[in-house]
């Protein structure tokens, strides 16, 4: 873990928030590699799953609600976890967290036993909406996205005209004052979630659960997270919400051990009627063909951005030994990132950068791809040096510009380029006008 969070600060990817002030716990910042990652991540989620599809749609819902929402589902009384303090050093830390030593509970921090009975601590920040500072214009940052889809389930289900079954797609970021934020962006106070809502009849909704828990498990091999590498957690009777009758944790084995990536939980109509029943409002699916009104059923695929994000970096990690300038042994450091999650796709270098044909030539290509996609142009230090760099941000190739281009070899390889693939180092020549398309095809 430590070589992850070293390469994600040097090379761009995650920084400590508010570093400079000493940071905050809980809080990260995304970088220019960082963030072109989580967009790749959240524009392929939403392409697969809402735009290639013509049965989910998308919303965007606002991070503050009216606080009744968190009333009706349930998160004001009982999003907590129990809580003790130390009465010796004032510390504060998670009951079932705590070290036990000859049958007793002691605090990690001080040692001692002097600890108060645990007490329920709600994880939802609060905040005020309005000047004033009172209970009733007391808001909480959301700490699900799910919750603004159920409240909007009637006014998206007129508009979109949509049929059972028929999801809700959102991606948006969450706010959990966690006890113990750690494992870097694992488990953080702010972080995004990718949540799909799939209404549904009760009939259906067992179905609909594996349904759902093989669709997650081909995007994470889409993206470059095979299967073999996820364990699923079938939660058994008990363990699973009281509302839930099936909960999958789709879990990945991270350098900290095997930790949840995403759950895909079948919710019953728990949510919908309980917002009916707190709102008053009519939350009914009235199926016309069979003239039939009920609340639907819904089964919920929820994953955390940041918790792919750090399972691509930790699954695309690697050290290679390969022989570099005159055949010396030397560590590579490599992201095999799959080319569509990739920050930046190709590397644009000219071979010299005081031949001023060779330049011209290399921003020429830079230009015509950049619509396209990110590309990167670097013409600085020797051309080994610049494939190691780019190796270290998990881009796929590198295109190098050289004499052979311009034509000073003769006309039989004018206008084409060398082509670098990152996991094999293997290079090949190939037409410039064929390298939009190549690149294309690999990182669609
Ligand atoms: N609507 C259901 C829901 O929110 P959850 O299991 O609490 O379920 C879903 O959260 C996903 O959100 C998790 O699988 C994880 O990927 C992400 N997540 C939850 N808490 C997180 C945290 N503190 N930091 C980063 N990601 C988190």
């Amino acid at each position: 873990m430590e070589k992850i969070v070293s390469l994600c600060k040097r090379r761009g990817f995650v920084f400590q928030s508010s570093e400079i002030y000493g940071g905050l716990n809980g809080f990260w910042d995304y970088g220019p590699m960082g963030v072109e990652l989580k967009r790749n991540l959240k524009d392929f989620w939403w392409r697969r799953h809402v735009q290639e599809r013509d049965d989910i749609v998308g919303m965007d819902g606002s991070i503050i609600m009216n606080r009744s929402v968190w009333q009706a589902s349930g998160h004001e009384e009982t999003f907590s976890d129990p809580m003790v303090d130390c009465k010796t050093c004032k510390s504060r830390h998670r009951a079932d967290q705590l070290p036990r030593k000859d049958d007793s509970l002691y605090c990690p921090q001080c040692g001692g036993h002097d600890l108060t009975e645990p007490r329920a601590f709600n994880l939802m920040f609060k905040s005020y909406a309005g000047p004033v500072e009172s209970e009733d214009n007391m808001v909480y940052l959301r700490p699900e996205t799910a919750q603004a889809i159920f409240v909007q389930f009637k006014n998206i289900l007129e508009t979109s005209r949509q049929k059972l079954p028929f999801g809700i797609a959102q991606i948006g970021k969450a706010f959990r004052n966690e006890i113990n934020p750690r494992n870097f962006i694992f488990r953080s106070r702010e972080f995004e979630q990718m949540e799909i809502e799939y209404f549904c009849r009760a009939e259906d909704g067992l179905a609909l659960t594996d349904y759902w828990l093989e669709e997650r498990l081909k995007f994470y091999e889409d993206i470059g997270i095979p299967r073999s590498k996820i364990t699923i957690n079938d939660i058994p009777d008990g363990e699973r919400a009281f509302y839930s009758e099936k909960t999958y944790d789709l879990e990945y084995e991270f350098p900290f051990g095997l930790s949840e990536l995403e759950g895909v939980a079948y919710r019953t109509n728990y949510d919908l009627s309980a917002h009916l029943k707190h709102s008053g409002k009519p939350l009914e699916y009235f199926d016309a063909e069979k003239k039939e009104k009920f609340v639907p059923h819904v089964v919920e695929p929820s994953a955390g951005v940041d918790r792919t994000a750090l399972a691509l970096i930790c699954e695309a990690y690697d050290e290679e030994e390969v022989s570099g300038d005159k055949g010396k042994t030397e560590v590579r450091t490599v992201l095999h990132f799959h080319p569509r999650m990739a920050p930046i796709k190709c590397g644009i270098f000219p071979l010299l950068k005081n031949k001023p044909a060779l330049v011209a030539k290399a921003r020429a290509i830079a230009d015509s791809l950049r619509p396209h996609m990110n590309i990167f142009y670097d013409e600085t230090s020797a051309i080994g040096r610049r494939y190691r760099r780019q190796d270290e941000i998990g881009t796929p190739f590198c295109v190098t510009i050289d004499f052979d281009t311009i034509g000073e070899n003769g006309p039989e390889l004018t206008d084409t380029v060398t082509l670098r693939h990152r996991d094999s180092m293997e290079q090949e020549r190939i037409p410039i006008v064929e390298l939009r398309h190549r690149l294309e095809s690999a990182i669609h």
